[in-house]
C-alpha cells in the first residue's frame, strides 16, 4: 500500500482526505501544527478510524523539519494543505500569512526537490488568485447575482490577479508549485479551489461560510451578512474534492504541471440567502440575521468552470448542495457540544 503525506492533515479537508486514504489501507502521514481550532479533535477522530496513521507535529515554516520528514518517509503523494486560510487574518498579519503560505510551500517544494524523491505533489490553491474580476458583467436573476454571459463559469485561462495578502501568498505558492514541474520536472498539480464544505469543518465567520452558517444556526450564534446576501458561490462537498485528489494521484503523469479550477461548477451553486432558506427549512425555525457593509474584495459571484478537470481526469461533482448541506447539518447537530467547546456558545 502507498504512503500519503498530508500537510494540514488535521484540518477540515486534510482529515477528510486522510480518512479516505486510511480506509483504503494506505499509510497516512499527517503533518500539522494543530493551530486551527478543532484540529486536535479531527486528529482524535482519525486515530479512532484505525489503520496506519502517523502524526508528525510541526510547522511548514520549518524547512529542517520538512527535510527530515522527506528523509524519514517515502511518500507516493504529498497533499499540501497546511495554510493560513482566512483573508481577514492575512490583512491583519500579512507577514505570518506570507511565511505560512508562500514560504511554507516553498519549503515543502525544496524539501522534496533536495530529497531526490519524486512524489506527486498536490497543492490546494484558491479561486482568489483571479482577484475581483471586475470586467465580468454581473446581473441579478431570481433574487441573486449571476454572470450575464459566462454559462460555464471562470476557466483557467483567466488572468491571474492576486488580491489581498492571502491572494498574494497563495498565488505565489501556486506559481512556485507549477514552476517546480517546469524547471525541476517534479510531478506537481495545482487545484484552484472554490468554496469547499462538509463534515469536520470548524467554520468561522471569516472562513468556511457554509459550515459557519450551519453551526451558528444550530448553536444560536448571531449571523451577519456582509452585503445583501445575494452573492453566489459554487460549492463543492469535500468528498467530491477528495475523489479528484485520488484521480490526480492516479494520473499524475497526465496532469503534472497543470492547474485546475475546482468547485461545484454552475450546477452546484448557493447564495447566502438560499443557504439560509435551506437551513431554516431543515431546522424548522427562523434564523435571525443582521446585515453589514460589503467586505473589501468580496466578489458578487464566483463560479468555477470545471470542464478541464472533467476532460483530463474524468471527474465531476456528484453531491448537490441539498444533500451536502443536509449531511453537514447532521454532523453539526450530532456534535453540538464539541462545536460549542471550540467555537463558543
Ligand atoms: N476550505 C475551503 O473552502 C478552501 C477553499 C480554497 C482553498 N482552500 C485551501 O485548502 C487548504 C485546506 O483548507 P481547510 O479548509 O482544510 O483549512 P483548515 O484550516 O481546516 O486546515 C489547515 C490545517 O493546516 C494547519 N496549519 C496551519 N498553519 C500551519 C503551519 N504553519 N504548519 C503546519 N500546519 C499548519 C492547521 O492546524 C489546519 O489543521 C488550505 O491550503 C486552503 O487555503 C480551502
Amino acid at each position: 500500500m502507498a504512503e500519503i503525506l498530508i500537510t494540514g492533515g488535521a484540518g477540515f479537508i486534510g482529515c477528510n482526505a486522510a480518512g479516505r486514504f486510511l480506509r483504503k489501507g494506505h499509510r497516512v502521514v499527517v503533518v500539522d501544527n494543530l493551530s486551527r481550532k478543532g484540529a486536535d479533535s479531527n486528529l482524535k477522530w482519525l486515530e479512532g478510524l484505525g489503520g496506519d496513521l502517523r502524526f508528525e507535529k510541526g510547522d511548514v515554516r520549518d524547512f529542517e523539519f520538512l527535510s527530515q520528514l522527506m528523509e524519514k518517509y517515502n511518500p507516493h503523494a504529498v497533499i499540501h494543505l497546511a495554510a493560513q486560510v482566512a483573508v481577514t487574518t492575512s490583512v491583519e498579519d500579512p507577514r505570518t500569512d506570507f511565511e505560512v503560505n508562500a514560504l511554507g510551500t516553498f519549503n515543502l517544494l525544496e524539501a522534496v526537490r533536495t530529497s531526490g524523491k519524486r512524489p506527486a505533489i498536490l497543492f490546494a490553491s484558491t479561486n482568489k488568485v483571479y482577484g475581483a474580476m471586475e470586467d465580468i458583467e454581473i446581473v441579478e436573476r431570481n433574487g441573486e447575482y449571476a454572470y450575464s454571459d459566462l454559462p460555464f463559469g471562470v476557466d483557467e485561462s483567466r488572468q491571474l490577479d492576486f488580491h489581498s495578502p492571502y491572494g498574494c501568498s497563495k498565488g505565489a505558492a501556486d506559481q512556485y508549485v507549477l514552476d517546480y514541474a517546469r524547471i525541476y520536472d517534479l510531478p506537481t498539480v495545482v487545484f484552484r479551489q472554490s468554496c469547499i464544505y462538509g463534515t469536520r469543518q470548524f467554520g468561522v465567520e471569516d472562513q468556511g461560510w457554509v459550515a459557519w452558517f450551519s453551526i451558528a444556526a444550530v448553536l444560536g450564534h448571531p449571523i451577519t451578512i456582509y452585503g445583501d446576501g445575494k452573492q453566489v458561490r459554487d460549492v463543492l462537498f469535500v468528498e467530491d474534492l477528495i475523489d479528484l485528489y485520488e484521480k490526480a494521484i492516479a494520473s499524475i503523469d497526465t496532469v503534472k504541471g497543470e492547474a485546475f479550477n475546482v468547485g461545484g461548477g454552475p450546477e452546484n451553486t448557493l447564495s447566502l440567502l438560499r443557504l439560509l432558506g435551506k437551513l431554516e427549512k431543515l431546522l424548522g425555525k427562523k434564523i435571525p440575521v443582521s446585515y453589514a457593509d460589503w467586505r473589501p474584495g468580496d466578489q458578487k459571484v464566483f463560479i468555477a468552470d470545471v470542464r478541464k478537470a472533467k476532460k483530463m481526469l474524468g471527474w465531476k461533482p456528484t453531491i448537490c448542495p441539498d444533500e451536502g448541506v443536509e449531511r453537514l447539518l447532521r454532523w453539526v447537530q450530532d456534535n453540538r457540544d464539541l462545536l460549542s467547546k471550540y467555537l463558543g456558545g
